[in-house]
């Protein structure tokens, strides 16, 4: 991975990327954008009220929207995404999303997923029903397309903040 690139955090809801997006942001040092925060704080109300308000597709919208700012913004450069577990699903994304960055999925498994998203309120994609079954039908959809569109692979389980770091980066953890 270059230097200058920008990295994209990409993978299913609860695999990571914020926590890893901001870990670092802050240890490199770039500048961290989470791309629903983004949209939550541009429209001034929550995911679960625009998915509400207005459905999917609309946040979908918001979502290509996003991308298409962040590659016209001039100073979009050493800075880490961490982007909506369904923005690269929508296929318009994919190249924007290449554009924009060196892309990185966090592959988590089913059972490790189930365990962090099991009480969350956040996700509407997620809410009323077996969490399970939700996460399992929609990673059959998902996983291709994650795999397809990443420049790098990381698998999560099991393994520490600092040692996903230097996966990605290339750089030693010097820190310890
Ligand atoms: C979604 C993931 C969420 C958020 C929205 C839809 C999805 O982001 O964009 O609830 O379709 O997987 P996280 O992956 O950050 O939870």
């Amino acid at each position: 991975m270059s230097e200058q690139k920008n990295i994209i955090l990409i993978g299913f809801m609860g695999c990571g990327k914020t926590t890893c997006g901001k870990w670092i942001a802050e240890n490199k040092p770039f500048d961290f954008i989470d791309t629903d925060q983004y949209i939550v704080d541009k429209e001034g109300r929550s995911i679960n009220e625009i998915f509400d308000c207005d459905g999917e597709p609309y946040f979908r919208k918001l979502e290509t929207m996003v991308l298409k700012e962040l590659l016209e913004s001039e100073n979009t450069r050493q800075k880490v995404f961490s982007v909506g577990g369904g923005l690269p699903i929508t296929n318009e994304n994919r190249p924007l999303l290449k554009q924009l960055g060196y892309v990185v999925y966090l592959r988590t498994s089913i059972d490790e997923l189930v365990k962090r998203l099991n009480q969350d309120t956040q996700r509407p994609l997620l809410a009323g029903g077996n969490v399970r079954d939700k996460i399992v039908r929609l990673m059959e959809q998902r996983k291709d397309i994650y795999e397809q569109v990443a420049d790098k692979i990381i698998d999560t389980d099991g393994k520490d903040i600092k040692h996903i770091y230097e996966e990605i980066t290339g750089d030693k953890w010097t820190k310890y």
